[in-house]
């Protein structure tokens, strides 16, 4: 990854600085909290895939920058929403915004940074970002919805995992790409191929975020180990174990659901059962084909130093351990 942030350092440097800007208010809450998840140290996949989109596609302008940090913030946004609805007291290392200033504080600075998000793009004026963006961030919350209503259902099939992930984490990377090849003006073969690279990597990305939630070192994920079932997520590695697991293991899963609170003990039964039956290994391989399929649609594209980084950006996506 050293390779990546080398070439993009001073575009993501400009990305930082939009931020900043892009946070004012007079509302001190807003700036504290905005500053607060902004400043903590995020891995930016979303600019990074943006600006290097923009580049590939033989963009020479800098309106990328302000997009990057678009995109930042609408995944910003849905990052205060999202540790409200999972009751998440842990994001990159650090206490949660809600867990520092309370569920009310985070859901309204993280309407903030969407409604901003939405000023900013109508501000550049460029009508077919905005669509991209726009569409992107409605999958998103019909993402969040139905995994809502998925809550402890251990019917939940593949397929029916996979739209959810789809909406709700890989629309907005496929969107970041879409947009910087809308920035270039290439023809709409290449524009829609470089959003399916996207859509590839964000799913495959949440493939390994919901591998990494049962196996991670904690410290290093910045998360909490076991989080997703803890709030009754159904997710992969386990979609795959409960196909092949007994009737009592899948009552046993079924009980630990449903409880109130997880203890270590309960975790550890849930990722032996994954373990016996695969459920990472499978997640692994199935991302891997996906960053795979992304790597061969970029060969569109003749070589240049962006295409190999979204390669060794596509390869972070499963080689990752945060
Ligand atoms: C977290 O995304 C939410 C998921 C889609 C899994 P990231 O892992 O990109 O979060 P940060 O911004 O790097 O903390
Ligand atoms: C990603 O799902 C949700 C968003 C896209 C905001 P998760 O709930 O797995 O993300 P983390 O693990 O909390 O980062
Ligand atoms: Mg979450
Ligand atoms: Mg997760």
């Amino acid at each position: 990854m050293q390779k990546v942030l080398e070439l993009l350092k001073n575009d993501l440097a400009a990305v930082e600085n939009q931020f900043r800007e892009d946070l004012a208010s007079d509302v001190v809450l807003i700036r504290k909290v905005g500053e607060y998840v902004l400043g903590s140290g995020g891995k930016r996949v979303r600019p990074m895939l943006l600006l290097l989109s923009a580049r590939l596609a033989g963009y020479q302008g800098e309106k990328h920058i302000g997009l990057a940090s678009v995109v930042e913030f609408i995944h910003t946004a849905t990052l205060l929403h999202d540790d409200v609805v999972d009751g998440a007291s842990l994001r990159r290392g650090n206490a949660s915004a809600n867990s520092v200033w309370g569920n009310e504080a985070s859901v309204l600075v993280g309407d903030f940074l969407f409604a901003k998000s939405f000023s900013i793009m109508v501000r550049d004026g460029n009508l077919a970002i905005l669509k991209v963006l726009s569409d992107a961030t409605t999958m998103m919350a019909e993402g969040e919805v139905q995994q809502l209503i998925s809550t402890c259902d251990l019917d939940l099939d593949e397929e029916q995992y996979i739209s959810v992930v789809r909406n709700k984490t890989a629309v907005l990377m496929a969107a970041a790409c879409q947009c910087g090849a809308i920035l270039a003006g290439i023809d709409s073969d290449r524009e829609l191929a470089l959003r399916e690279v996207g859509m590839e990597l964000g799913i495959a990305f949440q493939f390994m975020d919901d591998a990494l939630d049962y196996v991670a070192d904690q410290k290093e994920f910045g998360k909490r180990r076991g989080q997703d079932l803890a709030e009754g997520k159904m997710t992969l590695p386990l979609i795959h174990a409960l196909r092949q697991a007994t009737a009592e293991e899948r009552l046993r899963v079924e009980q630990i659901v449903e409880l109130d609170e997880l203890d270590d003990a309960h975790i550890d039964e849930v990722v032996a059962l994954i373990d016996r039956y695969d459920g990472i290994g499978y997640t692994r391989r199935r991302a891997a084909e996906l960053v795979a399929s992304a790597k061969r649609r970029l060969e569109i594209f003749p070589p240049s130093r962006e295409r190999e980084a979204l390669c060794i950006l596509a390869d972070y996506v499963v080689g990752r351990t945060m």
